[in-house]
């Protein structure tokens, strides 16, 4: 089924710690931003990708997008503060029909894969709202001032991953919703939920990482370096 994405690249990579945007830094002889971008390039379903970086970084991204050769990125948007603003942003400059399907990507999750991609498409036009997700694999606490509160059951939790696709007629109303009450969620479904509406899980990979710290870069050489598995 066909879809648009908003990949997402607008922030600043703090908890990587690199001094730069960590969308930018080298994996395997590529900016990890090109090797997201690449899935989306080769897959025929997607027709179109929203590219939401900073002002200040405009250069460097579509410098990258014109040597590698990345002909879906036709549009870029100008990112915000935060990660929900940077959203807004890439959903304010897409061009299709309402009643298709959009994608949010994070930048720094290189390793989605097709099937993946087709799962959580097909699930959002069957519900309307769909994210990836992982079974928790951790024990988690609920803690505050270093003492624990109470231990959450795990059979019930899930991590949260992206691509999250929707309709695109309700994404938007979320976020008008979202802007009207001043709600700020850390992922894109959690918009839907606040309005009442169903949201369906995939279950995705563990592979499926986020670049957030530096030993997660390493994890992502070992990946890139056995190749699929
Ligand atoms: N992102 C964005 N705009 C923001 C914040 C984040 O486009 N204002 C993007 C990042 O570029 C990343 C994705 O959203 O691809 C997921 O966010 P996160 O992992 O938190 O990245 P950063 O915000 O860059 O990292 P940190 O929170 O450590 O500073
Ligand atoms: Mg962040």
């Amino acid at each position: 089924m066909d879809y648009q994405v908003v990949v997402l690249a607008a922030g600043q990579g703090r908890r990587m710690g690199a001094g730069e945007n960590k969308v930018l830094l080298d994996l395997a002889g590529a900016p990890v931003i090109v090797h997201t971008l690449r899935v989306f390039e080769t897959d025929p379903s997607c027709k179109g990708i929203v590219l939401v970086i900073r002002d200040d970084e405009k250069e460097q991204f579509r410098a990258l997008v014109e040597d590698y050769r990345l002909k879906k990125v036709r549009t870029f948007a100008e990112g915000g503060k935060e990660r929900q603003e940077s959203v807004r942003s890439g959903l304010g400059v897409i061009k299709m029909d309402q009643k298709e399907i959009v994608l949010i990507h994070d930048g720094a999750r290189p390793f989605i894969t097709h099937r993946e991609i087709a799962r959580v498409t097909e699930a959002a036009a069957e519900s309307g709202a769909a994210l990836l997700a992982v079974p928790v694999k951790d024990t988690i606490k609920q803690v505050a001032d270093f003492t624990v509160e109470r231990t959450l059951e795990r059979k019930s939790l899930w991590a949260a991953q992206t691509p999250q696709a929707f309709r695109l007629f309700l994404i938007r109303r979320a976020h008008q919703e979202s802007l009207e009450t001043h709600f700020m969620g850390t992922d894109d479904v959690s918009l839907v939920e606040q309005m009442g509406l169903p949201v369906k899980i995939v279950e995705g990979s563990y592979r499926n990482i986020k670049l957030t710290t530096p030993e997660d870069l390493v994890i992502a050489q070992t990946f890139l370096q056995r190749g699929e598995e």
